[in-house]
């Protein structure tokens, strides 16, 4: 499923932007809207948790600060350093991969109670999106619940791909109650206005 190696979305690729330096998605903390659905009555309970596309890892640092057993999952050798080094130095314990995402069935399967989606679904070749959500549903125990702060810019091409909430009710719901998907009111300034929030629950 990895995309070819002359790919801008191969793992080469993603590895060469890290070592260049501080990557433009990279908001050095985590997603605002997990930050304030912990923080909500909706919190969820604490249970494990598959971070995809974890990046540098700030959104697996939160959740494991909240008490998740986390597994933050990336193929840039040089993201799961970073996140290794960060969990190290807040004394977290992780567990990280690196691997494709799509490389986590069949041994992963129906072993979380939680994935977390912030970027990495914007990361991949859209024409991979079904792929993803049947990724997703075969990870997810039943009744799991994926978190997942979408982006949804409009511009053209990508990454990041942007997409839309009628997009991802047609491509969740055969798989997945949503729960609830609704703009993100706290995005930062960059991506005011094109970020929904999206719980969505496994069948
Ligand atoms: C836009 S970055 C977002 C990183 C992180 N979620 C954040 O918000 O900072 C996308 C990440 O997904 C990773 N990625 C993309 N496709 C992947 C795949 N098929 N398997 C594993 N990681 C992947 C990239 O290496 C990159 O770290």
């Amino acid at each position: 499923m990895t995309a070819s190696s002359s790919s801008p979305l191969s793992p080469a690729a993603w590895e060469q932007r890290y070592q260049e330096g501080t990557p433009r998605w990279d908001l050095g903390h985590p997603a605002p809207a997990f930050q304030a659905l912990l923080a909500s009555a909706d919190a969820p309970r604490t249970g494990s948790a598959l971070v995809l596309g974890a990046g540098r890892g700030h959104d697996a640092i939160l959740f494991a600060q909240q008490g998740f057993n986390v597994t933050a999952v990336d193929f840039a050798p040089s993201a799961i350093q970073a996140l290794g080094a960060q969990a190290q130095a807040k004394d977290l314990s992780l567990q990280l991969l690196e691997r494709d995402i799509f490389d986590l069935v069949p041994e992963f399967s129906g072993q979380f109670d939680y994935a977390i989606e912030h970027t990495c679904f914007c990361a991949i070749d859209p024409a991979l999106r079904p792929a993803y959500v049947e990724l997703v549903a075969n990870l997810l125990a039943p009744n799991g619940d994926l978190l997942a702060v979408f982006f949804t810019h409009r511009r053209q091409g990508g990454p990041p791909f942007g997409t839309t909430p009628t997009e991802v009710r047609q491509l969740f719901e055969p798989h997945f109650e949503v729960v609830s998907l609704e703009p993100v009111a706290n995005s930062v300034p960059s991506r005011s206005g094109e970020e929904y929030f999206g719980r969505l629950r496994r069948r």
